[in-house]
């Protein structure tokens, strides 16, 4: 659990007045990173993603049956910007209503769900991704629901589609994935991307590689980095056409250098990926210094990742000693904390 202030949003511990039993549901997600193809994903190109297992969203739901108006509260803990704890708020809101129908429920929902997110929030980490996912989960616990996982998924993309505007939904889905993941269009395919020494996964080569994260410290606003672009590609549709074609041919190359184990080759294609972020005006000062400390450091190759206008530069590292250099790096270049994230599958959450 976060050791994070508990910021209460809205909260009513609901009285059970003896006349319902009541049932607990639990529901984990965690946080993500997007590799490549971020807002060109939005005009229809590919995406790579990984799940960042470390960082994770915890929901429990407790349940009180009998009869009654419905009675629902939301508390979220571990949030860090209060003024942007509504935004998630609203989204839950409305998954709660989606919920309803989508799960088929007839009874009265007299519910409190509490979500203990670790998932810093304005970083392109998935956290209010995460949120809704681990409290659909909870739901459909406490509700006695199998939901299955197209019904999950647009739950998600409900809370999303009021947290960011109108969202792709590789957050939605990579903040449930246990392995890197390939999305375009609405549809993603895990990879089997094996990491280096297992012998379990089909690649005996593996990818010899972590990926350094590290955080900016400045918040970044996905809807206005979105709406920057829409703006712009209206204005040149020639500008738009060219940043999606590049995209998708670099996305499409990184996902064979993934499965094939060539390092070098995805790291290029990161840094010039976020080359071609920079260029349309999404990424800071501050994290193109980050990228260039990186690579001074030895990366492979590094990036802007997710929504940008701030959150979290992306670098690629061959081994612990290299992403030791790397993490001394960008922190001297301004990253404020750094994780270590695995490329490869991990066990997954839906216990
Ligand atoms: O949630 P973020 O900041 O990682 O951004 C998601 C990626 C975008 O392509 C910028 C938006 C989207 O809906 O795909």
């Amino acid at each position: 659990m976060s050791t994070e202030p508990v910021t209460v949003v809205a909260r009513r511990v609901l009285d059970d007045r003896g006349d319902g039993a009541v049932r607990l549901g639990a529901g984990r997600a965690h946080g993500k990173a997007i590799l490549l193809g971020e807002h060109a994903v939005v005009y229809g190109a590919p995406a790579l993603a990984v799940p960042v297992p470390q960082l994770t969203a915890v929901a429990k739901a407790r349940r009180v049956g009998g009869d009654g108006p419905d009675e629902i509260s939301f508390a979220i803990a571990g949030l860090e910007s209060p003024e942007v704890t509504s935004l998630p708020t609203d989204g839950l809101q409305h998954l709660v209503t989606e919920f309803r129908q989508r799960a088929a429920v007839t009874e009265p929902m007299r519910v409190d769900v509490l979500v203990d997110c670790a998932i810093p929030q304005g970083r392109g980490l998935g956290s209010s991704a995460a949120c809704a996912r681990a409290a659909v989960l909870a739901l459909a616990d406490a509700f006695d629901r199998r939901l299955d996982a197209g019904t999950v998924f647009d739950l998600v993309q409900t809370s999303e589609n009021v947290a960011h505007g109108r969202a792709s939904g590789i957050d939605a889905l990579a903040t449930g994935a246990t392995a890197p993941l390939i999305f375009r269009n609405g549809v993603g395919r895990e990879l089997p991307v094996a990491m280096a020494g297992s012998a379990r996964l089909s690649d005996p080569a593996g990818f010899d590689a972590v990926l350094v994260i590290a955080d900016s410290g400045v918040s970044g606003s996905t809807r206005d980095a979105v709406e920057l672009l829409r703006g712009a590609f209206e204005r040149s549709p020639r500008t738009r056409d060219e940043f999606v074609s590049r995209v998708t041919r670099l996305t499409e190359a990184a996902a064979h250098d993934l499965l094939q184990g060539r390092v070098a080759d995805f790291g290029a294609r990161l840094t010039e990926n976020h080359r071609l972020l920079r260029d349309v005006g999404v990424s800071t000062d501050r994290i193109d210094r980050m990228v260039d400390a990186a690579v001074a450091a030895g990366s492979p190759g590094a990036k802007i990742s997710g929504g940008g206008l701030g959150g979290c530069m992306i670098a690629l590292a061959g081994d612990r000693r290299e992403s030791a250099a790397v993490v001394r790096g960008v922190r001297q270049a301004g990253a404020v904390r750094t994780w270590v994230v695995p490329m490869g599958r991990f066990a997954g959450h839906d216990d």
